[in-house]
């Protein structure tokens, strides 16, 4: 896939040079299948005929070929130079849950970055930096969170961290030196989490969902002194925490000085409407914020934040000492980099639109070949969760699909105490919609 710059002129002759480029240097091997022209349209926002015209254009140069109801393929011998070993398939299976498609990955921002980075960095940077990370983007990710989720962060409290992985064990830690043992989880949420929660010493305590979100009055009821929610959308269910319940939980931090853990993890990924404002900008006092660039870029970067509320600040800053003396400076200084040059926000907007038609081409492919399968959930993130008609075992169902190569991961996998029905969380950002509609039949089949 590709990314184009919408403010320069000309989307066709921009694509043609991609195009051309990834099959000059091999990235598009001779045989490969290009996406259906409507497809491609749909994920760069450009009319069908401009793609049109370039699959036209490039099979008069010989650089593609088409064979009638068959699709369009790079052509044999398009690729100068040696033959292109052929590439190992995409690791990724298909509908799993909170991938982005890594194909997205903006390389070349990402190398001016880094360039910009290597450039820019004096040899005092190479050394033992904060532990709390490049002050360049801590100030980048702070002006970043400030505008695009309404945070209330200053770059002094916030800490770069390898991902949210190790925001959970540095809040694990210093809760820990607090004496806290124990911390609510959302209940179905993310068994990952709960792990690494579990190896940092606490114990997962389930909390109820439901369609409004984290149930604050089931959470008053624990005597919990900390409770990890994603209120943008939750995981896995997609819903949203209603307006009063964000009060409610507020409300409840602030009386019983407890801990809220805001997982912001995908709150970038929006379709419906701009994306709800992070809780933490409406209490800093009692919330850690969250984030990680494993959905907007790659999780291969691990590189994430935590901002937590200011009485935490020390602690956290010791856990953070203590686990890593601080993460790669050089790949932080990139990110301030690509942050400052807007090519963060550029990738964000493409990679939205991108997800966005996938999306659709998910539910419309479920309401084809899985009618019995119930959408929930707002349009936002990576994947989208999916009840099953009672008596549908969904963790068989979910096997059955692993040793077939899909990835849809089984809602009651994702249960400590709840009840409720059988479901899958499916992913669908990862893969191109050809690829997501056969898998979704593929899954109709299995089931
Ligand atoms: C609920 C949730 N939060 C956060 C993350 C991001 O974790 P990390 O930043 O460690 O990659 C994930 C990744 O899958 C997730 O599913």
């Amino acid at each position: 896939m590709f990314v184009l710059d919408r403010a320069a002129p000309n989307l066709g002759e921009q694509l043609a040079g991609k195009l051309r480029e990834a099959i000059g240097d091999g990235r598009l091997g001779a045989g490969t299948r290009l996406p259906a022209s409507r497809d491609l349209a749909a994920e760069l926002g450009v009319s069908r005929g401009v793609v049109v015209g370039v699959y036209e254009q490039l099979r008069a140069e010989g650089r593609l070929a088409s064979w009638a109801g068959s699709g369009t393929y790079v052509a044999a011998g398009a690729s100068p130079g040696p033959p292109v070993p052929p590439r190992e398939p995409a690791p990724v299976a298909p509908l799993r849950p909170g991938i982005p498609d890594l194909n997205l990955f903006p390389r070349r921002a990402w190398r001016r970055a880094y360039e910009t980075a290597l450039a820019g960095a004096a040899a005092t940077d190479l050394d033992y930096g904060d532990p709390a990370g490049a002050p360049a983007l801590r100030a980048e990710l702070a002006g970043y969170l400030t505008r695009v989720r309404a945070a209330r962060i200053e770059p002094a409290g916030l800490l770069v961290t390898t991902g949210a992985a190790q925001a959970f064990a540095l809040l694990a830690a210093a809760l820990r030196s607090r004496g806290v043992t124990r911390v609510g989880v959302e209940d179905p949420g993310s068994a990952a989490i709960r792990e690494h929660l579990s190896a940092a010493g606490l114990r997962p305590v389930p909390v109820p969902i439901d369609d409004c979100g984290l149930d604050v009055a089931a959470l008053q009821r624990t005597r919990l002194a900390a409770v990890l929610t994603t209120p943008a959308h939750q995981f896995p269910t997609g819903v949203v925490l209603a307006p009063h319940r964000r009060g409610a939980l507020v409300a409840w931090a602030r009386r019983t000085g407890g801990l809220v853990v805001e997982d912001d993890y995908d709150a970038e990924f929006r379709y419906d409407r701009d994306p709800v404002g992070c809780l933490q900008g409406l209490a800093p006092d009692v919330v850690a914020l969250v984030g990680s660039v494993s959905k907007a870029l790659a999780p291969g970067l691990r590189l994430g934040w935590l901002a937590g509320p200011p009485g935490l600040t020390p602690e956290l800053a010791v856990a953070k000492m203590v686990a890593d003396n601080g993460g790669p400076v050089l790949e932080q200084l990139a990110l301030a980099a690509l942050l400052a040059s807007g090519g963060y926000d550029r990738h964000l907007r493409a990679a939205r639109r991108v997800y966005r038609y996938r999306r659709d081409v998910a539910v419309r492919a479920l309401a084809r070949y899985l009618p019995a399968a119930v959408v929930t959930g707002v349009a936002a993130g990576m994947h989208l969760m999916v009840t099953l008609p009672p008596g549908v075992d969904d963790a068989a169902l979910a096997g059955r699909a692993a040793a077939h190569g899909i990835g849809a991961l089984a809602l009651s996998r994702t249960r400590l105490r709840s009840a409720g029905p059988p479901g899958l969380a499916i992913g669908y950002a990862s893969v191109p919609p050809d690829r997501l509609r056969s898998a979704i039949q593929e899954l109709a089949r299995l089931l």
